[in-house]
């Protein structure tokens, strides 16, 4: 079967490292936005049996109805096999109805892109009160891999004796296994969400006097979980706090209310391109696509 990665605008860099390293063939996939915000997606001219997709899921809506455009024209032309390398995956969060009403996006932007697609391959995704991807991708081959032993791997380099703290429940499954490999402490506090940007975080009872504290989340979005916790670390006379992301949404002005909060360092994986990546997933995701070749 011929096999060729195409990349949407933004990600041709990262899609051609893997690509090389694979021995494959890429190509790009063109996007002119008309005045009215409408989508003309270009696909390259060659027919392939199996296309490689590959663009990440942040600031979704336009991305979702090109990714349907896309994938329902390389049907129409004979591709038979279509694989989604989206290293972050949006509308992960909302697995229940919170208030009446309320659309459980999870489910349902889960089952459109299982119409479209045969594989998905992704990084993190934000799973809580659903645990398996499996669920989320009803029929499609999907596979979550986790950026953890990157991230451990990276505290463990700095060589700093170091405390890990994760700045809700949810961030337990990824905290936990950063602190494995970098063979740091680690707690996880308890976050209250009020509103996008308000939050409160409650922090665990330890001794916080003189620590080095690193963050660790899934995702910095508003960036006011984070600094939320790290005006509380201050407050309890740490010395230093750093921060640690797999996704960096970075929406707003949250790189500023990281740095207004005294985080010393922000450092996140290119899962999103974004000034503060320090974390390459190339080498991990491109052991995982070879098990789709
Ligand atoms: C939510 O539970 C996630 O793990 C993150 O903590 C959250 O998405 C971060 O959002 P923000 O930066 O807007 O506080």
């Amino acid at each position: 079967m011929q096999t060729v990665i195409y990349t949407f605008p933004g990600y041709h860099q990262q899609g051609s490292d893997i690509a090389l390293q694979l021995g494959l063939s890429t190509d790009e996939i063109t996007i002119h936005h008309f005045p009215d915000k409408e989508s003309l997606v270009t696909l390259p001219g060659k027919k392939n049996n199996h296309v490689i997709l590959f663009l990440s899921l942040d600031y979704p809506n336009n991305k979702l109805i090109e990714l349907y455009l896309t994938c329902k024209t390389l049907r129409k032309q004979g591709t038979q096999r279509i694989s989604l390398i989206a290293p972050y995956l949006s509308y992960m969060r909302q697995d229940k109805s919170f208030h009446p009403g309320e659309v459980v996006s999870q489910q349902v932007i889960g089952q459109y892109l299982s119409d479209l697609v045969d594989d998905i391959i992704t990084v993190d995704p934000h799973l809580h009160r659903v645990k398996s991807l499996d669920q989320v991708f009803p029929g499609t081959n999907a596979i979550a891999l986790t950026a953890t032993t990157l991230l451990g791997e990276f505290v463990k380099a700095l060589n700093k004796t170091v405390h890990l703290i994760g700045p809700d429940e949810e961030s337990l499954q990824w905290v936990k296994n950063v602190a494995h490999i970098s063979h740091s402490p680690y707690s996880v506090a308890k976050k209250e969400r009020l509103g996008d940007t308000h939050v409160e975080v409650q922090l665990p009872d330890i001794d916080y006097k003189d620590q080095h504290i690193i963050l660790i989340d899934d995702v910095i979005s508003s960036g006011h979980t984070l600094a939320q916790a790290a005006i509380r670390l201050y407050s309890e006379g740490v010395k230093q706090v750093d921060a640690i992301a797999t996704h960096a949404l970075f929406s707003r002005d949250a790189l500023s209310l990281l740095n207004s909060a005294k985080i010393k360092n922000v450092w996140t994986s290119n899962s999103i391109t974004h000034a503060t990546n320090q974390i390459s997933l190339n080498k991990l995701l491109t052991q995982h696509i070879k098990t789709l070749l």
